[in-house]
């Protein structure tokens, strides 16, 4: 009898841990149309803007770049210390671009560069600074070999109001060869009516 509860106590603490919130929503193919797919990214070095770049066309959604009012440091070692600090305080910097009519997105791919296992400081200023509700965020992430690591979690709890869909990762020093892998991951998450 004890162990029984005590493992009732643990099933409904695990499937309890969210509520029923819009982030609990089982990632599943989305279906729109390209006037309201928009493919927002940051990118530092070019990785995250080419796979931007590719699910635009793909898609034929409109292209945005998220750009902070202060550029990062084009020194490597400069960014990757003002990042670490950045990553750890969850620092949300100033935005320079803003979406215009944001109302009439839909499905929003949310790209960024892994940094230090979670998404770029200005990605978390953008999901923070729009309403999400009744939008579909699908996160698509290049790396150095991290993967995905926390970036899809940390987004989802950055943008609670948003239903999630499958999100991509992909390697950032091998992207310019990956169209195949990005084309079949599009076409696994999305399906575009004409
Ligand atoms: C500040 C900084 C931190 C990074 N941290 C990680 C990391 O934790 N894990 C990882 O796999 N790659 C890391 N990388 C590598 C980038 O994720 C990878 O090169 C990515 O493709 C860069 O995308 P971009 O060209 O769009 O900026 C880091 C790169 C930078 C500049």
């Amino acid at each position: 009898m004890k162990k029984r509860t005590m493992a009732l106590m643990m099933a409904a603490s695990f499937f309890g841990a969210g509520g029923c919130s819009a982030e609990n929503v089982a990632a599943q193919k989305v279906e729109t149309e390209p006037g309201k797919i928009l493919i927002a990214y940051y990118s530092w070095s070019g990785n995250t803007r080419f796979a931007a770049e590719q699910i635009q066309k793909l898609t034929g959604g409109t292209l945005f770049e998220i750009k902070p009012a202060k550029a990062y440091p084009s020194d490597y070692s400069a960014c990757v210390d003002q990042a670490k600090q950045e990553c750890r305080d969850e620092f949300k910097p100033e935005l320079a671009t803003k979406v215009e009519d944001f109302a009439k997105y839909d499905v929003i791919f949310v790209g960024t560069p892994n940094w230090w296992s979670t998404m770029a400081p200005p990605v978390r200023s953008f999901l923070a600074g729009y309403d999400f509700s009744g939008k579909t965020v699908i996160p698509f992430v290049t790396h150095g070999g991290g993967g995905m690591a926390r970036c899809e979690r940390d987004m989802r709890k950055v943008c609670p109001k948003a239903a999630f869909g499958r999100g991509g990762a992909f390697s950032g020093g091998s992207i310019r060869n990956a169209g195949d892998a990005l084309n079949k991951w599009v076409n696994e998450v999305v399906t575009i009516r004409k």
